[in-house]
């Protein structure tokens, strides 16, 4: 062996063998008591604030990136996909206290009525919750008068998250496209 490979080959392949070997022996998954993660409590939390998506106009929020040939010839805009980075509000008024923003997209996936696809993070900026985000995915039916989405999970305070969040129309201004929605956000977290 020695004659067919040189020491420095050597080196390598006894190191490559150690390398191996150390990932091997430690496991890549551990059993945690409840105890080591102190996620005993659940809390339930419920949010309240409005969103505001601004299309129109020179500082808009929600823009669109994308949209099929086809798009403008159906009624539910199907295949308009939208990116935001909307404001959430605690009133209703656009000059309302910023408590986070929504970040994220909607697409329109539905060929007969308005049905968006919402993948989105509240982002939040305010009191407990800076710096923690919640994940929504899910189905809004926009002209619906009550539209549930799942949250999906959630970071910082909202660790583990899960739970629901409700929307309802505030106001929308349909020749501009702008609307503000206010939502009901209703989350059990550690
Ligand atoms: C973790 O817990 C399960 C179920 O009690 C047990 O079968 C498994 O062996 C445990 N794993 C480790 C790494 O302790
Ligand atoms: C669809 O309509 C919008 C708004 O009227 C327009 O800006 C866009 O160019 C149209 N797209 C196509 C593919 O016709
Ligand atoms: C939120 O957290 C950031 C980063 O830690 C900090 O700079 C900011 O002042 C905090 N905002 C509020 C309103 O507490």
């Amino acid at each position: 062996m020695a004659k067919i490979l040189h020491k420095p080959q050597f080196i390598i392949i006894i190191f490559l063998l150690h390398f191996l070997t150390t990932i091997h022996s430690k496991p890549f998954s551990r059993n945690l008591s409840e105890k080591q993660l102190s996620f005993k409590n659940e809390k339930q939390t419920h949010l309240h604030f409005y969103f505001h998506d601004i299309v129109a106009g020179r500082h808009p929020t929600a823009v669109k990136v994308a949209s099929a040939t086809t798009t403008n010839a159906t009624r539910s805009l199907f295949g308009l996909v939208m990116v935001m980075d909307d404001p959430l509000t605690v009133g209703p008024e656009p000059e309302s206290k910023l408590i986070g923003r929504a970040q994220g997209m909607y697409a329109s996936a539905d060929l007969k009525e308005l049905g968006f696809l919402m993948v989105l993070n509240y982002y939040f900026m305010e009191g407990e919750c800076n710096g923690s985000t919640l994940s929504i995915l899910g189905r809004n039916a926009a002209l619906t008068a009550v539209r549930e989405m799942p949250v999906v999970g959630g970071t910082g305070i909202f660790r583990f998250a899960r739970g629901y969040a409700q929307a309802k129309t505030y106001s929308a201004d349909y020749k501009s496209g702008n609307v503000v929605v206010e939502y009901d956000v209703f989350v059990l977290h550690y």
